[in-house]
């Protein structure tokens, strides 16, 4: 579902984090050494993901270590991002040539809470999207755009957003935009991305052209 909602120039690869995965390097284990064993699957997983989606640019055998916040450290040539649920698990992978960055989401199709939704949303966010849409599955969706603008600006601008810092317009026609409303980072203002639902889940994609 991922690589219909990026260019075509993004390699993407999709997995399963309940199927066994290729082994991690050793720098990479020492990441989730002392995790759950929930988060060391999906944490392998989403390495497996990264390492086919790099194989398409030509690089192989590249541990993906993590920065402070989290952020993958990829390869000086490229941009990617990470996702993962309980079943499914993605990455994809850009050239710097082209693209500044990209940040993917995924998310479960269900509605959040009303707790989290004055949380996560301003209520000027919460549109009609159509009939098969409910209310609280805009706000899930809001939820995942902004996660995903989360980690496309984040290697760029080292900026710690929360969810109100962000304000995200959706469109019925598969696209939104976010913008950030406090404070913004110096070089990361806004950005459009796109969004659908398939099933049973609801996934989110940001990328920023150079
Ligand atoms: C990144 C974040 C927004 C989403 O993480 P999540 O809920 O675990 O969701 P996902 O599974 O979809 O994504 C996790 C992946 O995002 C990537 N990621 C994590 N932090 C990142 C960051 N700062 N920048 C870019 N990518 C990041 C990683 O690849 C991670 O997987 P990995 O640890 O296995 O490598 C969250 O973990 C986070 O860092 N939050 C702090 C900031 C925040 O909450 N702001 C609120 C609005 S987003």
């Amino acid at each position: 579902m991922i690589e219909r909602l990026l260019p075509s120039d993004f390699a993407v690869v999709c997995g399963d984090p309940r199927r066994m995965s290729v082994g991690l390097f050793a720098q990479e284990e020492r990441i989730v050494e002392h995790a759950v064993a929930k988060r060391q699957r999906e944490f392998a997983k989403g390495r497996e993901c990264a390492r086919r989606a790099l194989e398409a640019f030509g690089i192989v055998g590249f541990p993906l270590l993590a920065g402070p916040q989290r952020d993958p450290l990829w390869p000086e040539s490229v941009v990617g991002s990470i996702t993962h649920t309980d079943t499914f698990c993605a990455a994809a992978v850009a050239s710097k040539r082209a693209y500044r960055g990209v940040g993917i989401d995924v998310e479960p199709d269900e509605p959040l809470s009303d707790e989290l939704t004055d949380s996560i949303c301003h209520p000027d966010e919460l549109v009609t999207l159509g009939p098969q849409f409910a209310s609280g599955m805009v706000t899930r969706l809001i939820f995942s755009a902004k996660e995903a603008f989360y980690k496309c600006q984040y290697p760029l601008t080292r900026a710690f957003l929360d969810f109100k810092d962000m304000r995200t317009k959706l469109h019925s026609d598969g696209t939104f935009h976010t913008r950030v409303v406090s404070r913004a980072p110096s070089n990361v203002g806004s950005a459009q991305g796109r969004w659908l639902r398939s099933e049973g889940l609801v996934a989110t994609a940001v990328w920023l052209r150079q």
